[in-house]
């Protein structure tokens, strides 16, 4: 136990001081979980603070309407998170009397929350006796021990899950769970780690064999698709705009556009003209970034342009320019209009 009882010690003196720390309300730790999922802390701590502000239980969360949870998670992305994260919230207000399941088994049932989610939230809040498996943890054992299996493979979260297991401390779960994954975030850091300057620096099989920038070994790659969307601002002379909302499964669903035409290239003034013509003629269209804006998301990258369409009457229903803050947006979208394009 020689690992876990300097990394406990490491931890309690070096640990960051973060909200959900201090709570072991389950809906706080479980709301700060999903926040924290493929989120840095920096970026997801404000969120966190938000959304207990605005939603200070269960109950509330479930009774907010889903625009409002889509417009507060605005920025994070992965905005699946957001709609699971507010189904869950009425499945536990409705179903469960606001009470979240007090044990690793049953948590996995809720939407969203998936082994390591569950891990986190039956070991800090109920101090269960399960490991915690995430990227920061992966590393840490993968240097620690030498290990050269390929995380990305099935097998190795199994083999991950055991060891990790053997390693927590009777009783402690919480703590050492929180250890090892700070361990992860701020010292055992994927490029360049300090060693030198290192609890472990005796111990670490990775560093005696030299491998520390070898491990952990991740092997999959990701097949990255392009996607070229080429969004339509129509300007009326009243300034009012058309905006829409996707209704399709994917990273945006729910939340609000303008309408759009994807092409599998890119595209010119004279193409976007020409489809716009087909339904009506207006009286200029404009190119608004000839330099296009690359989003890259996990699996998309997307390269994204604006035209302004001027016209006389909007081929349907439209909004007042200056509303369309109001509706929740890609981010893409939003740092456009709010930084770019200024109407
Ligand atoms: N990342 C995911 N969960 C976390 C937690 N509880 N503390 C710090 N970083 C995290």
């Amino acid at each position: 136990m020689k690992f876990s009882n300097l990394l406990i010690k490491w931890y309690l003196k070096e640990k960051r001081d973060l909200p959900w720390r201090n709570s072991l309300n389950p809906y706080h730790i479980w709301l700060s979980e999903i926040i924290l999922q493929q989120t840095r802390v920096a970026q997801g701590l404000p969120y966190y603070t938000a959304f207990v502000k605005q939603f200070p239980t269960v109950f509330d969360l479930a009774a907010a309407n889903e625009s409002e949870v889509l417009k507060l998670w605005q920025g994070l992305g992965y905005y699946s998170r957001a709609r699971n994260l507010h189904k869950t919230a009425q499945i536990v207000a409705l179903q469960y009397n606001g009470v979240f399941p007090e044990n690793y088994n049953d948590l996995l049932h809720l939407k969203g929350v998936g082994s390591y989610t569950a891990a986190a939230i039956a070991s800090f809040a109920y101090n269960e006796h399960v490991p915690v498996v995430d990227g920061n943890v992966f590393r840490v054992l993968a240097r620690y021990y030498n290990i050269d299996n390929d995380i990305a493979a099935h097998s190795s979260k199994k083999l991950f899950w055991d060891l990790a297991l053997t390693l927590i401390p009777e009783n402690n779960a919480a703590t050492f769970n929180q250890a090892i994954m700070e361990f992860g975030a701020l010292q055992c850091v994927p490029k360049s780690p300090n060693c030198p300057n290192c609890i472990f620096n005796e111990s670490c099989a990775a560093l005696q064999h030299k491998k520390v920038d070898k491990l952990p070994v991740k092997l999959k790659k990701t097949v990255v698709k392009n996607k070229f969307l080429n969004y339509l601002i129509y300007i009326d002379e009243k300034k009012h705009t058309i905006i829409q909302q996707r209704t399709e499964k994917g990273i945006w669903q729910n939340l609000y556009e303008f309408p759009l035409i994807e092409t599998a290239y890119t595209v010119d003034l004279a193409y976007i003209t020409e489809q716009i013509e087909a339904n009506n003629k207006p009286f200029a269209v404009l190119e608004m970034n000839p330099i296009e804006i690359v989003h890259k998301l996990t699996h998309q990258k997307l390269h994204i342009k604006f035209w302004e369409i001027n016209t006389a009457k909007l081929p349907q229903h439209g909004i007042a320019f200056e509303k369309i803050l109001d509706y929740a947006m890609p981010i893409v979208i939003f740092n456009f209009i709010t930084k770019t394009y200024k109407k």
